[in-house]
């Protein structure tokens, strides 16, 4: 029998209100990665993680990279006993469009009689990986020690390209991050209530197609019929990604490598709760869309796709401007399973974009960052006891996929070999990426307690 938790769990009741409030001081430092002009928040940010690493009790140092920061912490005091690394990122996405918050985005404000804590970041990733370091700190306060070894990880790059911990896992060959599993919350639980645990990420692919044309805007009666636009141009090569009546994509090649959804997977799948009408009123769409032949969750989950992120240039204020721009732009990515290679598929986009270049424009394909898909193994007695601590505060988990991308997971796969456990503490209706991002407040503590169980079962597997 695994050590019953009880006198943890008495510590958090009591002290958990002041874990939110330590959590919103974290989500008051804007880390946004994509954008250098962040840079000094994204630094204090890593600094703010250290310094609650130390306060917890671990041992911590912040890892300098060509990038952003790493923070990494470890207690190491449990002989004999497993190595658990906890993985995060602390840095966040952009907030914009800052006119859609109903408070801004960095001062973090209960809403719904205190249930949700909304701010950008608060599920994505701080308010679910700051529930393994107070779990920690919790267990550590009131014991003096941990009944596992643990290790802590937080990257401040996720969200833009993550090479910075890609470059660190590889050149150090996995040894610092030494483990027997990986436990990572940066993701969704099925349903309230209804914890899960994820063996399969999507990779991606991220582009820029940039359409150029004449030296300046023109007028376009005066030029246009005599020069090509780029706005059109740019507009009839995003037409011919996709085939819009079956939701193909057109990209040469694209589905070589797709490894099918397996029989058993379409069953489990097909076996869980979903309700497509609730799914579009949520969303406010009439209509799924996308592959044909797939169910929408063997779409997001297991089935690759392609989109625009963003199109951009020419004239987008109040009224009319009669112009023929200089130059278009788009952001496309694509969402990637196994065993689709980044760098083949981006070869493959870029190949096909600039075959479809009209006359008289000149197109440039980039490839911004990637990551591969990966698929993990969700057996042994180290993924059991994660699954028995989620039931220990919610229930069953059940085993699915997800459309999401965490680049590095794939990678400590691959160095580190051993499992990692995707255990999220975030809703579908989180917002994540979009305005008035939120985190349910009950998700935090309960995420806090499952942390704590997990490693009191695993404490008692090697006895
Ligand atoms: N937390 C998300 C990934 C995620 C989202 C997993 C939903 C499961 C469900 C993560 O922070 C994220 O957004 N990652 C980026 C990675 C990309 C920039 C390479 C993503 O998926 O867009
Ligand atoms: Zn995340």
């Amino acid at each position: 029998m695994s050590r019953d938790s009880q006198d943890v769990f008495s510590r958090i009741d009591r002290e958990q209100e002041g874990y939110l409030e330590e959590l919103k001081d974290y989500l008051r430092i804007p880390s946004i990665s994509t954008d250098p002009a962040y840079d000094p928040d994204v630094r204090r940010c890593a600094e703010f993680v250290l310094e609650k690493m130390r306060q917890a009790g671990l041992d911590a140092r912040l890892i300098q990279t060509e990038g952003k920061p790493l923070v990494y912490g470890e207690w190491l005091g449990a002989e004999g006993k497993p190595t658990i690394l906890f993985y995060g990122h602390y840095d966040v996405q952009p907030a914009d469009p800052l006119e859609e918050w109903r408070n801004p985005p960095f001062e973090p404000t209960l809403e719904n009689d205190g249930k949700h804590l909304v701010a950008r970041g608060a599920t994505d990733d701080k308010g679910q990986s700051y529930a393994h370091l107070k779990a920690v700190a919790a267990l550590l306060a009131e014991r003096g020690e941990l009944p596992v070894n643990v290790k802590f990880i937080v990257e401040g790059e996720e969200e833009s390209g993550g090479e910075a911990i890609e470059t660190f896992v590889r050149t150090d060959d996995g040894e610092l991050l030494a483990c027997d599993g990986v436990f990572i919350s940066d993701s969704s639980m099925y349903s309230p209530g209804q914890p899960s645990l994820i063996y399969g990420l999507k990779g991606m692919a991220y582009m820029e197609v940039r359409v150029d044309g004449p030296n300046r805007d023109l007028h376009s009666g005066s030029f246009g019929g005599g020069v090509a636009n780029p706005g059109n141009a740019l507009a009839y090569i995003v037409s011919q990604l996709l085939d819009p009546e079956t939701g193909k994509i057109k990209i040469p090649g694209f589905y070589d490598a797709v490894r099918p959804i397996e029989d058993w997977e379409r069953k489990e799948f097909a076996s869980l709760p979903f309700d497509e009408e609730a799914y579009k009123k949520e969303l406010g769409i009439e209509e799924v869309f996308g592959e044909e032949g797939y169910s929408t969750l063997e779409r997001v989950w297991a089935r690759p796709t392609c989109d625009v992120n963003g199109i951009f240039g020419g004239y987008g204020g109040e009224g009319a401007k009669t112009i023929l721009p200089a130059w278009a732009g788009a952001k496309v990515s694509m969402r990637l399973v196994p065993d689709q290679d980044p760098e083949d598929i981006a070869r493959k986009f870029a190949e096909y974009v600039e075959s479809l270049a009209p006359k008289g424009v000149k197109v440039t394909v980039k490839s911004h960052h990637g990551g591969a898909p990966v698929l993990v193994s969700t057996d042994g007695p180290i993924v059991e006891a994660a699954l028995g601590a989620l039931e220990d505060v919610w229930q069953k988990p059940v085993r699915v996929r997800e459309g999401g991308s965490i680049p590095i997971v794939a990678t400590f796969s691959e160095v580190l070999k051993v499992p990692t456990m995707l255990a999220g503490f975030g809703l579908s209706d989180d917002r994540l990426h979009s305005p008035n991002e939120k985190f349910d407040v009950d998700n935090f503590y309960g995420g806090i307690r499952a942390v704590v169980r997990f490693l009191d079962r695993l404490g008692s597997i090697h006895q």
